[in-house]
């Protein structure tokens, strides 16, 4: 597993740098938006970095060494106040009540278990404070739903653990969160194939 997962964050840039064109405005409503004490889960190689303008401070936890070298590197360069943690989303290292704004980007995808991970922000969120987060998910259709049971097994292998059918929106609607705001829609990545997305914010 742990070549495969170097391999991952090896390709993961390269992979990053034919959609990152589509991917920039919805970094931007998502990280951009981030405001105060900012923790971010799962953040790769760093591809947020560049959208992080509004926050005080700026704490990333990522639980993979292959990823987390990337974005120390790219953290290293920026010689900005930013703490990188090693850690799950499941289990996040803070106490209750600690920041003001949480990002998730294409992350919840590929955690163990999205609903603690929600609960984990949740509970780290000071009251008022906001989760901002943008995500794949699954499709509506029934083709759709059709292709992404179809590819997931292939995909889960290729990217280490990311899922195409998950349910993001259920799963945040059924959280303690309030006041969701989201839009959903479908990336065109050049291929015959849309991905299903959605970005929004909750608050606690
Ligand atoms: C597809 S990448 C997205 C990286 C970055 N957020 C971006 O937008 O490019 C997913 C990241 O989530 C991390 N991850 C996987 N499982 C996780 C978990 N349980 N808790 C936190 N992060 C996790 C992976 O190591 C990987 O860096």
């Amino acid at each position: 597993m742990s070549i495969s997962k170097w391999l991952f964050a090896q390709w993961y840039d390269v992979l990053n740098s034919i959609v990152e064109p589509k991917v920039i405005p919805y970094r931007h409503l998502t990280a951009g938006k981030s405001h105060g004490k900012t923790l971010e889960v799962g953040g790769g190689t760093g591809a947020n970095l560049p959208y992080f303008q509004k926050t005080s401070s700026l704490t990333i936890v990522e639980p993979d060494v292959h990823m987390r070298n990337k974005l120390s590197q790219r953290v290293n360069h920026l010689n900005k106040d930013i703490s990188i943690v090693k850690s799950f989303g499941e289990t996040l290292p803070f106490e209750d009540n600690s920041f003001d704004s949480v990002v998730t980007t294409l992350v919840l995808c590929m955690v163990h278990d999205v609903e603690k991970v929600i609960l984990e922000i949740y509970r780290v969120l000071k009251p008022g404070g906001i989760f901002f987060f943008y995500e794949h998910t699954v499709a509506e259709s029934f083709y759709g739903k059709l292709l992404q049971q179809l590819l997931d097994p292939i995909w889960i292998f290729a990217t280490t653990g990311c899922h195409l059918k998950r349910d993001i929106l259920g799963a945040i609607k059924v959280s303690p969160f309030t006041k969701l705001e989201y839009d959903t829609f479908n990336l065109n990545v050049g291929i015959p194939i849309t991905i299903p997305n959605i970005v929004g914010s909750v608050a606690k």
